[in-house]
């Protein structure tokens, strides 16, 4: 079986749209770990995450990062985990951490990538007055937000939007695009040459 563990810090909308997948048998994988890194974290309440492992593990537990870091590397091997999701984890991991999961771990981000990485990119795609933003599910690679891309997904910018308007409308997307590649990974469907991401379509997957 697929083994996924799902880094997250916050309300847990992403994770939950991946357990419904998986609960439906769209996506056949199973979670063998939930990690966040803040207590008091909603998604480790969520009614998904019944039945799955789920840890808080608080990072100033440790001496530094390196030390957090090698724990987590530790607790990911021994459960054998074949990919790694970011989901709303707002903590960037090491050089080191992503070269022990290359191409093993993934990321959705709230704007079109390259544009308006880091914080609150829904911010600012409305501060920057674009027309469309969207999201985006990539590759971890040692920078930020810079790992080669997978999906994406095109929303709409209203003239009076607030960044909770966009946020939203950007969020219904992500909940589609995000189970979507997770899928594609668990099929063995996607092919990576360089920055160049393929996705293979099911019948070339045949032979
Ligand atoms: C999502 O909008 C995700 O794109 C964003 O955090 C939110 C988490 O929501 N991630 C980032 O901004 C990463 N830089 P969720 O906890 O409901 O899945």
């Amino acid at each position: 079986m697929f083994k996924i563990a799902i880094f997250a810090s916050g309300r847990g909308s992403n994770f939950a749209a991946i357990v419904n997948q998986i609960k439906s048998g769209q996506i056949k994988a199973q979670i063998s770990l939930l990690i966040s890194d803040k207590e008091d974290a909603p998604v480790l309440n969520r009614p998904e995450a019944e039945g799955i492992e789920s840890l808080f593990i608080d990072p100033a537990s440790f001496n530094n990062q390196t030390a957090y870091e090698n724990y987590l590397i530790k607790l990911l091997q021994k459960a054998e985990i074949d990919l790694i999701v970011l989901a709303g984890y707002m903590r960037i991991l090491s050089p080191v951490f992503v070269s022990q999961f290359k191409n093993k771990i993934i990321n959705i981000h709230p704007a079109l990538l390259p544009a308006f990485k880091g914080l609150h990119a829904q911010q600012q795609a409305v501060d920057y007055g674009v027309k469309y933003s969207g999201c985006t599910v990539h590759f971890v690679d040692q920078g930020m937000d810079t790992g080669p891309i997978i999906l994406q997904a095109v929303v709409e910018v209203k003239a009076d939007d607030s960044a909770a308007d966009l946020a939203a409308r950007i969020l219904v997307e992500e909940h589609r695009i995000y189970p979507a590649a997770v899928k594609f990974l668990t099929e063995n469907r996607i092919k990576i040459t360089g920055r160049k991401v393929k996705i293979i379509k099911e019948e070339e997957n045949l032979g």
